[in-house]
């Protein structure tokens, strides 16, 4: 693999392993949940609220969401769900209560301190069909035509070869299986500052690509039936921007269409 994307990988697992052991509060007062990277995005202008979702775990939920993929994921008893960079295990315990007993939920992450929240979360919550299991998104350790619905939220983005993610996405999926992952894109060009400010890239915003480029990538991988199922743009506050742009950059950030999405996404196998 390129150099670059290695260093990037390894840029992202290490912020998260430090994210993993800082609160909610401190994750949500600085971009992505990361402190003194940047300054830059505010996290809450990603996350959603989980309070009325049942099997939410406030103990697991550190701030690092951009959607609420459970929602739309069409989650029912008995099925196997495989959630992507699943950091404390928030999503997982959320589609535990949908699955039941008789499911079985699976959290990949790459990050061990995520891994062992996670780990420590499912032991408090005494559930035992929910599993965390350490690797790579690009080359996941599941097995082929083995899940019933993959979840990811805030995720896919930080994850630098995209094809080889959807395209093992599509492997470890059953025929006739879905998925649902809520992520960040963009559209239109973001300025250069921003999408070269690597530490931006592990902030979860200048990894994300354009929308017309994660739809074709999906399609690309072998899916169908791909369908936008939320689309809601980042109102990304002046002060924020203003570290990047100077003043007439910003102006014409604004007055353009170019911006930055979070959006839920569905496609099956
Ligand atoms: C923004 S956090 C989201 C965590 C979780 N989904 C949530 O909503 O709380 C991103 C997570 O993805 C993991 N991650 C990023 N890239 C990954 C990769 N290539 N393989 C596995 N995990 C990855 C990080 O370690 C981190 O836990």
């Amino acid at each position: 693999m390129e150099k670059t994307k290695v260093n990037l990988k390894e840029m992202v697992k290490s912020k998260y392993n430090t994210i993993a052991n800082q609160s909610i509060q401190q994750n949500q007062s600085s971009c992505c949940g990361s402190t003194g990277c940047c300054d830059t995005i505010e996290y809450s202008v990603f996350s959603d609220s989980y309070d009325h979702l049942s099997g939410y775990a406030p103990e697991a939920d550190l701030g690092l969401g951009c959607g609420l993929p459970t929602e739309f994921a069409k989650l029912e008893a008995g099925q196997t769900v495989l959630d992507l960079g699943s950091g404390a295990g928030n999503d997982c315990f959320v589609a535990r209560s949908f699955v039941g007993e008789t499911g079985k939920v699976i959290g990949l992450d790459f990050a061990d301190n995520m891994l062992s929240q996670a780990i420590e979360n499912a032991k408090k919550l005494n559930y035992s069909n929910v599993s965390f299991v350490k690797g790579d998104i690009e080359e996941m350790p599941i097995e082929s035509d083995s899940v019933d619905v993959i979840i990811s939220n805030c995720v896919l983005n930080l994850v630098p070869d995209k094809d080889k993610a959807f395209q093992q996405m599509h492997r470890v999926l059953n025929t006739g299986g879905h998925f649902s992952v809520s992520d960040v894109v963009l559209m239109g060009d973001l300025p250069e500052a921003l999408i070269h400010d690597a530490e931006m890239y592990a902030g979860c915003v200048s990894g994300a690509i354009q929308k017309e480029d994660y739809l074709s990538v999906i399609k690309k991988s072998g899916f169908k039936n791909i369908q936008v199922q939320k689309e809601k743009e980042v109102i990304v506050p002046d002060e924020i921007l203003s570290n990047y742009l100077d003043q007439e950059a910003l102006a014409k950030f604004k007055s353009s269409n170019i911006g930055i999405y979070s959006i839920t996404v569905y496609a099956e196998k």
